[in-house]
């Protein structure tokens, strides 16, 4: 059974607003980007996503195809973004099977918690890799394709189609530096410089380049390895000003509005879809629970054993 459209699009947007689109989606297969996939293939995209483990991404593609009749997703996998060739045989395919690319999503990142003690060199480099290189990758491989759907479509178009749009999915830690994330907000921070500088070299072309910055968002991988499973729900909320985690179908429907006509002054900025918690610094809790208090645990040299897939610190800075 299809995922029901409001838990990934809200009901203000008309069907067929992205008729004979192609979305180009790195990390497609995870809760987010899967999201906002589904939200612009229901609105009338075809999609190609990638990934790294083939049958998951195939069986995403294969899912989200459901949402609307006629839909065409194409699953690529075995693609690391940190190749650079492997992307660009998917950017040529996608472009060769669904006839364009009009719209990219960077979205493949990498995230573990850890503190700067127990990060090796080689951990650092993974996210870094991941999420800034892999972002650069993505556009580099997708970017001779966007300027001709920009070309096709101009902004403002007569008839509303848009094109020649890239979204970067970014965070918001490196706003105010967030402990146990020091890879990951130097990663992002570095994706949001990237992306205005894509818009400053491409906006004449007539691309536009933007991040989204998600705050905590529900059900989301990322989520799950944040966040303590010790934190109770009122703990995890209250930090944020909204007063509740955000959902994917907040991400999504950021993302349709910037690829949308309603979008088409939105350029090298980021959309920061976090209920305004980074206002709140600490908000999201990243690795804290009721034992692990800021900075207790960090002179304790200790990190919270119920974090998915956290490592007590080894090694020391
Ligand atoms: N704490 C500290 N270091 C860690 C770590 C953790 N929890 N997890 C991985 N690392 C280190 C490894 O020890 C390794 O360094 P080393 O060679 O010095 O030991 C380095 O990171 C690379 O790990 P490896 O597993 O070989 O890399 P990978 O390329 O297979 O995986 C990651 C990349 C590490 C980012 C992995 O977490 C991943 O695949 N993530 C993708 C999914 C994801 O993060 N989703 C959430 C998106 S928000």
């Amino acid at each position: 059974m299809a995922v029901p459209r409001s838990e990934y699009l809200s009901k203000v947007w008309a069907d067929g607003i992205f008729a004979d689109r192609v979305v180009f989606v790195t990390g497609g297969a995870g809760s987010i980007c899967s999201a906002q996939t589904r939200a612009l293939v229901h609105l009338g995209a075809n999609a190609c996503i990638i990934g790294r483990n083939a049958d998951k991404t195939e069986a995403a593609a294969r899912e989200i195809a459901k949402v609307r009749k006629g839909a065409k997703v194409i699953g690529i996998g075995g693609v690391d973004v940190r190749s650079f060739d492997s992307l660009k045989s998917a950017a040529d395919r996608c472009a060769k099977e669904l006839g364009a690319i009009d719209f990219v999503i960077a979205g493949a990142a990498g995230n573990f918690v850890s503190p700067l003690s127990a990060l090796s060199p080689n951990g650092f480099k993974a996210v870094i890799e991941i999420d800034t290189i892999g972002t650069f990758n993505t556009i580099k491989a997708t970017i001779p394709y966007l300027v001709q759907s920009a070309s096709r479509n101009p902004n403002p178009s007569p008839s509303g189609a848009t094109g020649g749009r890239i979204i970067s999915v970014s965070a918001t830690f490196h706003y105010t530096g967030m402990p146990l994330q020091s890879h990951v907000s130097a990663a992002k921070a570095a994706v949001d410089s990237l992306m205005g500088s894509v818009a400053l070299e491409y906006g004449p072309l007539g691309i536009t380049a933007n991040s989204i910055a998600p705050g905590a968002i529900e059900g989301t991988e990322g989520m799950e390895r944040l966040s303590s499973s010790q934190l109770e729900k009122k703990q995890r909320t209250e930090g944020v000003p909204s007063g509740r985690w955000g959902t994917v179908r907040d991400i999504a429907d950021a993302t349709v509005f910037v690829f949308s006509d309603a979008g088409n002054y939105v350029n090298g900025t980021t959309v920061v879809v976090d209920g305004a918690g980074w206002r709140r610094h600490g908000s999201l809790a990243v690795g804290l629970d009721a034992n692990m208090k800021y900075p207790d645990f960090l002179i304790r040299g200790e990190i919270s054993k119920y974090l998915k897939g956290g490592k007590s610190t080894g090694s020391k800075l």
